[in-house]
């Protein structure tokens, strides 16, 4: 997982290049103390707690194959579009809001802003 520090509270904050992330690749950084996971889905990118509500393992550490992602611990499943439960369908993973600017990566700080809304 890669640290990324902000200076000063914002909503926003820089996490990578676009171009770090691959179509069907995902990388986890920490963001005002959240593991937030940003995956690659056919060219989209996705942000959602990195972390799995079943028993917090590190959802980097799992398995994404372009489409689902699939924790290592015990197997439950993910939609990388929506982060809504597949196995098992009642848990959803928090989206992060993500916004990309100057072909640069900046996630929300606050897991509660959806979709890209700034204020
Ligand atoms: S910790 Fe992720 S499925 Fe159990």
């Amino acid at each position: 997982m890669q640290a990324v520090s902000s200076t000063t509270k914002q909503a926003f904050v820089e996490v990578c290049a676009v171009e770090d992330l691959w179509m069907g690749e995902m990388e986890s950084f920490e963001v005002a103390s959240h593991e937030v996971l940003i995956l690659n889905v056919d060219g989209e990118l996705q942000a959602f707690d990195g972390i799995c509500p079943h028993q917090s393992v590190s959802l980097v550490e799992g398995r994404f194959d372009g489409k689902v992602l699939t924790c290592r611990a015990h197997e439950w499943s993910f939609d990388a579009c929506t982060g809504e439960g597949i196995n098992p369908k009642a848990e959803c993973l928090r989206r992060f809001a993500l916004r990309i600017e100057g072909g640069k990566v900046f996630v929300s700080t606050d897991p509660s802003e959806e979709q890209g809304e700034t204020a």
